[in-house]
């Protein structure tokens, strides 16, 4: 377990968050050493219980999930995306709600500052939800940046419209103050944006081969997918399908998905009250020459991937879900 890399996951589990919850359980080389919650995709304290019903799936109740932030920094939560993930925020999909786990008596900061401690310098850290757990945390622990090897975050939209307003995407217009406080902090930052995560889908054919593999794992991520197909996936691309925005975050931050066009560049949060609030200014202005020669900004951010995602996700499941079930 030693070798093994530490992960701490902020989300607001919701369908895809549990799809990357599951793929980073799935992963050898990363140990998943604790999860906090956040309003978003439900309330924080309903997608900590989401947590611990994926976590009692795959029998990984050993891993503390802590609440965070059911609010903003500034104002208040205007919307929960219910109407994308389901009044239980996990697909109604019929996953049991009885857990053997409860909520770690720590809320989000504390175990963000105590997991940092103990990994100091090695703990990475999925960030797939409103970043506003993130900005208390740099707000309480004045060295948090130097005991972070990392921050992957899943939100924004570079050069790709908007999926919560024209301009903006769900995570950071939840909470555009606390996005633009975590992406200005000088940690390592890689941000996953609608540009790639809205191009890698989910087709019928991948709820098929997740069903037909009959796992507790994969059927439950099947059922979740049919609600995303459903909804919000036929809304989008006019079809049963869907993205899997936190998974593709997952599998950036491991190395499974290698981004084909993944620039270094300046990101600002617009935080004015305007039709651009939330919005991610990306510098994509080196774009025409490939980005060559660019003086580099602080934020690595995936403008283009391959394609070749959903197959990874998919085999990845139910690999997983073949081994917990032997
Ligand atoms: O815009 C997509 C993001 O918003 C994903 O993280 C999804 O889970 C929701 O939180
Ligand atoms: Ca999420």
């Amino acid at each position: 377990m030693a070798d093994r890399t530490p992960v701490l996951i902020d989300c607001d589990t919701g369908i895809d968050d549990a799809m990357a919850l599951l793929f980073m359980l799935a992963q050898d080389r990363y140990d998943v050493v604790g999860i906090t919650s956040v309003f978003g995709n439900n309330t924080a304290a309903q997608c900590a219980i989401n947590s611990l019903r994926v976590l009692e799936l795959v029998g990984r109740t050993d891993i503390p999930v802590a609440v965070g932030a059911e609010q903003p920094l500034v104002g208040e939560v205007t919307y929960l995306a219910t109407h994308v993930h389901g009044s239980d925020g996990l697909g109604d999909a019929g996953l049991p709600v009885d857990v053997t786990a409860s909520v770690d008596a720590r809320d989000a900061v504390q175990l963000i500052d105590d997991l940092s401690r103990e990994h100091a310098g090695r703990l990475r850290i999925l960030a797939v939800a409103p970043l506003t757990n993130l900005a208390h945390a740099l707000e309480a622990i004045p060295d948090l940046t130097q005991r972070i090897h990392d921050v992957v975050i899943m939100g924004g939209a570079a050069d790709a419209p908007g999926n919560q307003s024209p301009a903006a995407e769900a995570n950071i217009i939840h909470d555009p103050e606390a996005a633009q406080a975590v992406l200005s902090a000088d940690w390592g930052l890689t941000l996953v944006p609608l540009d790639v995560t809205m191009r890698e889908v989910l087709e019928e054919s991948d709820r098929t081969a997740l069903f037909d593999a009959a796992t507790p794992v994969t059927e439950f991520v099947a059922r979740a997918t049919d609600f995303y197909f459903g909804g919000y996936g036929s809304d989008v691309y006019a079809r049963r399908a869907s993205p899997a925005h936190d998974a593709l975050a997952a599998a950036i931050l491991t190395g499974d998905i290698v981004p084909t066009v993944f620039p270094e560049i300046d990101v600002t949060v617009d935080c004015t009250d305007g039709p651009g609030r939330g919005s991610t200014i990306c510098d994509t202005r080196g774009r025409y020459r490939g980005f060559e020669g660019t003086a580099a900004g602080r934020v690595r951010v995936a403008l283009q991937t391959d394609g070749g995602f959903p197959r990874v996700l998919v085999q990845t499941l139910v690999d997983y879900g073949s081994r917990l079930s032997r």
